[in-house]
C-alpha cells in the first residue's frame, strides 16, 4: 500500500526537521530601527499612536543607538522633528538643523557599529507638511524640490549618514542627489532610494511621530495603491539613476510589489514595516486578540520571504533579541 505517493509532512514531522529544513532565517542584522528625534526637548517624549516609541531627545537617541549597536541590528535610520518650520524646510540643510546635529552625534556614539542612515525627504521641515516646495497654486514643484534634496542630501553627507534614505517620491531624485554627493567627493556615501512608496492610509501614526503639518495628502506624488507594475518601474529607474538599495513601503499590503521588484532588480531590495503596520499589532495585542511576538516575527519572516534582504522595522531592538534567543 503506498498511498499517498508523496508525503510532504515528513519535512515538519519534528523541530529538528523543521529547522533544517526552514527556507528563509531572519537575522538581527537584517533589521534597520527608524528613530525620532525631537529639537528641544530634554526628556524623550512617547508617541500616543505607537506604544513603545518616543521622540527622543539627542541625549536618550544617542543613548538608545548604543543599545541598538549593541544588538548587533544592520542599522538606524533617523528622522528630525524640527522646532520650526518654513517652506521650503530650510532646517533640513542647515548644519544645526535637529536632524544633521543628531546625525553627528550618533555616529559619534556608534562609529562603524550600525549603519547610520537618514530620511532625506522635506515633509517634517515644511510648514505645509508637503515631500517638496510648492509652486503659488499649491501644487507640489518636481525640479524646485531636487535642488532642496541636493543641499538637504549633501548637509546629511557632511554630518556622517552613511547611507541616505530617499523618500520624497520626486523624479530624478536619486539621480540629482548621485551627482550632487560625486561632485563634493562623497562618492562612497550610499542611497536608499524608496522607490515603491504607496499614498494612503498606513503612514497616520508617524504622522503624529513627526508632528506633521500635511493637510491633503501626497497622491500626487506617491504611488496609487493599485499599480504593482509602476512600482517595479520606479525601481528600474532608481537603480538606473544610481540606486544603491531599492525599498518598498509599506510592506505587509505590497508583498506581491516587493516579489516583483526583487525579481526586476540586481540590487539589494528593503522593505519599510510603517507606523500602521506597527500600531495595527501593538493595539490588537494590547487587547489580548494576537499574539505579539508571534505576529511580530511571522510578519518579518513572511517580509523576508517575499524578497526583503532586510526590513526597516520598530520592533528591530525587540526582535533582535528574540532572534538571538532563539539561536
Ligand atoms: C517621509 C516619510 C514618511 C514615512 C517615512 N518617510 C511619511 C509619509 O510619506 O507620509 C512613513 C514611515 C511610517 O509610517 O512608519 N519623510
Amino acid at each position: 500500500m503506498s498511498f499517498p505517493e508523496h508525503r510532504p509532512r515528513r519535512l515538519r514531522r519534528t523541530p529538528a526537521v523543521r529547522r533544517l529544513a526552514r527556507e528563509t532565517h531572519l537575522v538581527p542584522s537584517q533589521l534597520v530601527l527608524p528613530m525620532f528625534v525631537r529639537e528641544g526637548i530634554t526628556e524623550p517624549s512617547p508617541i500616543g499612536s505607537m506604544p513603545g516609541i518616543v521622540q527622543h531627545s539627542l541625549d536618550s537617541l544617542r543613548r538608545a543607538a548604543a543599545e541598538a549597536a549593541e544588538e548587533r541590528i544592520g542599522g538606524v535610520m533617523l528622522f528630525g522633528v524640527p522646532e520650526t518650520r518654513d517652506a521650503v524646510g530650510s532646517g533640513a540643510d542647515d548644519p544645526n538643523g535637529i536632524l544633521n546635529r543628531a546625525t553627528e552625534a550618533v555616529v559619534a556614539e556608534v562609529g562603524d557599529a550600525l549603519v547610520v542612515q537618514t530620511d532625506l525627504c522635506l515633509d517634517e521641515f515644511t510648514d505645509h507638511g508637503h515631500c517638496g516646495v510648492l509652486r503659488a497654486d499649491g501644487s507640489v514643484d518636481n525640479d524646485a524640490t531636487l535642488e532642496r534634496y541636493t543641499a538637504m542630501g549633501l548637509a546629511q553627507a557632511r554630518a556622517g549618514s552613511a547611507m541616505l534614505g530617499l523618500s520624497g517620491m520626486m523624479d530624478g531624485q536619486v539621480g540629482a542627489v548621485r551627482e550632487a554627493l560625486d561632485a563634493e567627493g562623497f562618492t562612497d556615501t550610499l542611497i536608499l532610494a524608496y522607490s515603491a512608496k504607496y499614498a494612503g492610509a498606513f503612514y497616520g501614526p508617524f504622522r503624529e511621530a513627526v508632528d506633521s503639518q500635511l493637510k491633503g495628502d501626497r497622491r500626487s506624488y506617491q504611488l496609487d495603491p493599485g499599480n504593482g507594475r509602476e512600482g517595479v518601474r520606479e525601481a528600474l529607474l532608481d537603480v538606473e539613476e544610481g540606486a544603491d538599495v531599492v525599498m518598498v513601503k509599506p510592506a505587509l499590503p505590497y508583498l506581491d510589489v516587493l516579489a516583483d521588484v526583487r525579481a526586476s532588480v540586481d540590487v539589494p531590495v528593503w522593505a519599510y514595516q510603517v507606523s500602521g503596520e506597527y500600531a495595527m499589532v501593538e493595539a490588537a495585542a494590547a487587547h489580548g486578540w494576537i499574539d505579539r511576538r508571534g505576529a511580530i516575527l511571522e510578519s518579518l519572516l513572511g517580509i523576508r520571504r517575499a524578497g526583503a534582504d532586510a526590513i526597516l522595522t520598530y520592533w528591530a531592538v525587540e526582535a533582535a533579541r528574540w532572534l538571538r534567543a532563539e539561536l
